[in-house]
């Protein structure tokens, strides 16, 4: 079982084409959509968890027509926005038992023990006493996959979730997700974030201006981008000119001007080196060579 994307098509009533014939199978586990800003991940995610109808196209989730039955594809879903904010005064606890109770969990003695046992599991049990709205980014965020969770779903969607969380709490999140996709369920993780999904997903797409250009484990992606990342140690009117040039991933400077990275067809420099890519390189070399998003020379 999975989830089943067909022909989809997104275009806003003032002409904007957001999605353009997205098709998509995503397997059970973590599933990384990543895309630079504006590329559509939100508005693929808003109709993925049927807050939004798509102009065409077809969701199969688990056995469920998403456009005809929203109720079952809510219940066996959890959703974490990307702009998730608390409108009441609600307290930690209180939030997560009106969440509960939102989420079909009428029987208020199991809904005080999932509450705990979720307040527990994503480390908010010492302040659930607390304001939600008096809580840190970090604790916010943890709070928002918490309510997502509440119900045990086959299918978790959370968009940009560690977009300003400090790296100790970016792992924190990463680990939280991770623990949650072992009980074989659909975690699919939307971001800019490279880093996001490098560590933690076994499959992804890439998403650029609406429309799908890779689908597959990390590892292929960053095997496409082999034989395109050089390394090189050059002087600063150099690496000016290279910077205005060609997307340079990594710079250090050392004692003779920078050592750096830089994603190329052809060395960009005397003296350049090929690098091992990673997914970062990758992401770049891909939506470059693809898109002309880059101006190369
Ligand atoms: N309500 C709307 N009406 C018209 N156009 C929209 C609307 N929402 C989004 N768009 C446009 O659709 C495209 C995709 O936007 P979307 O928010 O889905 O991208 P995104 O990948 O989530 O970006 P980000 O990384 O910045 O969150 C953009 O060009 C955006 O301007
Ligand atoms: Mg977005």
């Amino acid at each position: 079982m999975s989830i089943i994307i067909k022909g989809l098509n997104k275009i806003y009533p003032n002409g904007n084409h957001a999605l353009k014939d997205v098709n998509l199978e995503i397997p059970p586990g973590m599933f990384g959509l990543l895309g630079p800003n504006g590329a559509g991940k939100s508005t693929f995610i808003r109709i993925l968890v049927a807050l939004m109808e798509p102009s065409s196209g077809s969701i199969n989730m688990y056995g469920y027509d998403i456009l005809k039955e929203r109720e079952q594809v809510r219940k066996i879903m959890g959703y974490l926005p990307q702009d998730f904010r608390f409108f009441a005064p609600y307290k930690t606890y209180e939030f997560l038992d009106y969440a509960a109770m939102l989420s079909g969990i009428n029987s208020r003695r199991e809904r005080k023990e999932r509450v705990d046992e979720m307040l527990r599991s994503v480390g908010l049990y010492e302040v659930r006493d607390r304001y939600a709205n008096k809580l840190s980014g970090g604790m916010k965020r943890r709070l928002g996959i918490a309510q997502a969770l509440i119900h045990n779903p086959k299918v978790i969607v959370v968009d940009e979730p560690t977009t300003g969380l400090d790296p100790e709490e970016r792992i924190r999140f990463r680990n939280l997700l991770t623990k949650a996709a072992g009980n074989n369920v659909s975690i699919i993780l939307s971001t800019h974030i490279v880093g996001d999904i490098s560590s933690s997903c076994n499959n992804m797409t890439l998403l650029n201006k609406g429309q799908i250009s890779f689908v597959g484990a990390p590892e292929e992606l960053i095997k496409k981008a082999e034989g395109k990342v050089w390394r090189a140690i050059v002087p600063d009117e150099i690496f000016q000119q290279i910077n205005e040039e060609y997307p340079v991933i990594t710079t250090i400077p050392v004692a003779n001007g920078w050592e750096i990275q830089v994603v190329s067809e052809t060395p960009p420099c005397e003296g350049a080196e090929l690098f091992a890519p990673n997914l970062e390189h990758a992401y770049v070399y891909f939506i470059d060579s693809k898109f002309d998003l880059w101006r190369k020379g």
